[in-house]
């Protein structure tokens, strides 16, 4: 074993040590990367120093890099690469509540590397949840109940507290879906196709309802697991600093960027990598 393995909390996440991603990595290191990505749901690495170039090369050794949308773009950097940046003035942050990368979309990113190049100086941390346990501590009843059903994932709650800035109150879905251009239906339990193991797959930035059941006649249900999939003891919490990277599966974990921080800068480079039809 080449590299250092430390694990983050009792149900997800672990650092990485004794890599440095900024040169090329040896075939051997990158399975054993892969491994405990496999193994961990989220990894991280501290005190890396990367050019958007390195970042891309990285998210290479693990899939093809998935691009951004055209719209989602930005002007001179390459089309793979997202900006995710707050700046003081601004209200409300990128990926701001619980949810799995693009679910709204028929293939989702297999996972997402995040690399901080600047940081607030307290705050600003991510949170990460383990749905492979989420489903697990589920009672027989409900997995029952669960394992046959699909969920519609769209985009119309990011674009309602967008344009309201402002995270719309529960028994405001059915508005939210108002606002929803793009769709997609996923299994809500999915197997990870690497793992074979079952994953709970709803998130609230993107689930908008049961296939079957309206938007409002969903929401018990959906708000019963999205609180069930975060409970503190399926999380893990880290704390960034410049340097730090965090390489997470989304085919079996979610995530969400704490906003406290108010009036700081903070500023991450990410690629996301394709994966394949959650089934
Ligand atoms: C994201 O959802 O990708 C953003 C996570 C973060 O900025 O910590």
């Amino acid at each position: 074993m080449s590299i250092g393995i430390n694990k983050a909390a009792n149900a997800i996440g672990a650092e990485i040590s004794g890599v440095d991603l900024s040169k090329p990595i040896e075939p051997q290191t990158v399975s054993e990367i892969r491994q405990a990505f496999l193994d961990h749901c989220v990894i991280f690495f501290r005190d890396q120093t990367l050019t958007d170039d390195d970042l891309m090369r990285v998210g290479r050794y693990f899939g093809e890099l998935q691009p951004l949308p055209p719209h989602r773009q930005f002007p001179g950097m390459y089309p793979e690469l997202l900006i995710v940046e707050k700046k003081p003035e601004d209200v409300i942050n990128f990926g701001w509540e619980w949810h799995s990368d693009t679910s709204h979309l028929p293939i989702p990113s297999l996972g997402s590397i995040l690399y901080a190049l600047e940081v607030p100086k307290k705050g600003g941390d991510t949170l990460f949840a383990n749905q492979y346990v989420a489903y697990e501590t589920l009672s027989e009843d409900i997995k029952e109940k669960i394992n046959p059903l699909n969920a519609i994932h769209a985009n119309g709650r990011i674009h309602n507290t967008l344009k309201n800035n402002r995270i719309p109150k529960r028994g405001e879905e059915v508005a939210s879906a108002g606002h929803s251009d793009a769709w997609s239906t996923h299994p809500v339990v999915r197997t990870h196709p690497e793992t074979k193991k079952k994953a709970l797959y709803v998130n609230l930035t993107h689930t908008e309802s049961i296939e079957g059941m309206s938007v409002a006649e969903s929401q018990d249900l959906l708000h019963f697991l999205y609180e069930h999939s975060t409970q503190d003891k399926f999380t893990c919490r880290f704390k960034w600093q410049k340097g730090s990277i965090a390489f997470w599966d989304n085919r079996c974990c979610q995530h969400a960027a704490l906003n406290d921080y108010p009036g700081e800068y903070r500023l991450m480079h990410r690629v996301q990598i394709k994966g394949t039809k959650p089934a």
